[in-house]
């Protein structure tokens, strides 16, 4: 881990544990008439979206001030600055209302709001990321087929883990039973272990 995200962890880390939100358990939610686990706010590596969020102006043919970018399970907030400080218009969602008032408070010139990623439209963004929100692999796959079933051709999801039927399906072109096809895209930094899939029809 380099030097300047171990001190925004370091820093994060004091800001979430003065308010009691360092340790929260998992966090219920409903699908589908089910309660599910989520994850609470663990983090991912902030210098591989940094390297992700560079090639986005290239992969999307997009001038960056033109680019809305989504981050699904914002927590705090930090990735959705990181995408603002690029140019582009940053949103955050997140399913605990505590992250999200504290999201606001801390990164002000972004948006968040309170939502369940499930509920969510995504019709309007560029870019949706997120860094697994649960673990639930038919989650995983739900959650991905609502968000590229709805984002326009060309646009992308950037993601730290997608669903074993996804990686199945991902040699070259995956087709989706609901009609859309994707492609990993190509990246030119590393970019660690994040995946840029943009939806092609
Ligand atoms: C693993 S953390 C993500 C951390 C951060 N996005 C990152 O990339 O470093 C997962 C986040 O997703 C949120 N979350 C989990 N399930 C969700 C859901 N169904 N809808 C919205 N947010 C959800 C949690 O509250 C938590 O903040």
């Amino acid at each position: 881990m380099n030097l300047s995200e171990k001190i925004v962890r370091r820093l994060e880390d004091f800001i979430l544990a003065e308010r009691n939100l360092k340790s929260v358990g998992n966090i219920p939610f409903e699908h589908d008439g089910n309660i599910e686990l989520a994850y609470p706010y663990i983090r991912a590596s902030n210098q591989s979206l940094i390297a992700a969020l560079g090639e986005l102006e290239r992969i999307l043919d997009k001038p960056i001030c033109e680019i809305q970018f989504l981050e699904v399970g914002c927590g705090i907030g930090t990735k959705c600055e990181l995408a603002r400080l690029t140019g582009m218009k940053a949103s955050g969602i997140d399913l605990l209302p505590e992250y999200v008032n504290l999201a606001k408070r801390v990164y002000p010139d972004c948006t968040f709001s309170h939502a369940n990623a499930m509920d969510c439209d995504y019709t309007s963004f560029d870019a949706v990321y997120y860094h697994v929100p649960f673990f639930n692999d038919y989650l995983v796959q739900q959650l991905e087929e609502r968000v590229l079933s709805q984002l326009r051709l060309g646009a992308v999801l950037i993601v730290t883990r997608i669903s074993e039927a996804m990686s199945e399906n991902l040699r070259g072109e995956a087709r989706s039973r609901h009609g859309y096809s994707v492609q990993r895209a190509a990246v030119e930094k590393d970019i660690g272990r994040l995946i840029i899939l943009q939806k092609l029809k």
